[in-house]
């Protein structure tokens, strides 16, 4: 009889600091995770441009296969903003979503921010992830995202209860 063997250890998800260097990833994730028809998605070079700048940081989350998701955050003065946040569809469901958004609070927390906020367009499905984590509206954007073939939709504003 062959004794079973001890299965591999749970593939541990690792959340690191992106750069230019992982824009490649970090497009392949955008492409995938986000459906072109609402316009959330950003442009290659929109990432580029914001990433030098004071008080944006992106944070890849991976683990031994490789990138499988990614935030991107802003710190201005005492807020921190949730620009982006997505996972590669094929690895969604596994926790990295969590674990960016745990991540963010984190962060802003310990850089002393006062208010932590993200834009979501109304109807994504991620809504219930920020919720579930302590977000909730405090305010609507009309037309904020624009699709491709000229159709706005509206972004809510939602804000970490803590910092209300
Ligand atoms: C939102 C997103 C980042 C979540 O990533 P993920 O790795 O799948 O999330 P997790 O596996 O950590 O799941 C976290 C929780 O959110 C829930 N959840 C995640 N995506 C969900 C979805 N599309 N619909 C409903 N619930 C969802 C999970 O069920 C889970 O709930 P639980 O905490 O009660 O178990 C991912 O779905 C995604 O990339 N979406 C497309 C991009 C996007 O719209 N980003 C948000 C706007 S910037």
């Amino acid at each position: 009889m062959i004794e079973a063997q001890p299965g591999p250890a749970p593939d541990a998800i690792r959340l690191r600091q992106g750069g230019v260097d992982d824009l490649d990833d970090v497009m392949r994730i955008m492409t995938n995770a986000f459906p072109a028809c609402f316009g959330e998605a950003w442009t290659r070079s929109q990432c580029a441009g914001i990433l030098p700048m004071a008080g944006v940081a992106l944070t890849i989350a991976e683990d031994s296969r490789g990138a499988a998701g990614f935030s991107l955050m802003r710190f201005v003065a005492d807020e921190a903003e949730l620009l982006l946040i997505a996972v590669d569809p094929a690895e969604q469901g596994n926790g990295f979503g969590r674990a960016l958004l745990r991540h963010f609070i984190e962060t802003g927390r310990a850089f002393g921010a006062s208010r932590l906020h993200l834009e979501v367009r109304d109807g994504n499905p991620a809504i219930g992830l920020y919720e579930n984590a302590g977000f909730s509206p405090a305010g609507r954007r009309r037309g904020y995202y624009r699709g491709p073939e000229g159709k706005h939709y509206d972004a809510l504003t939602l804000v970490f209860d803590e910092c209300k």
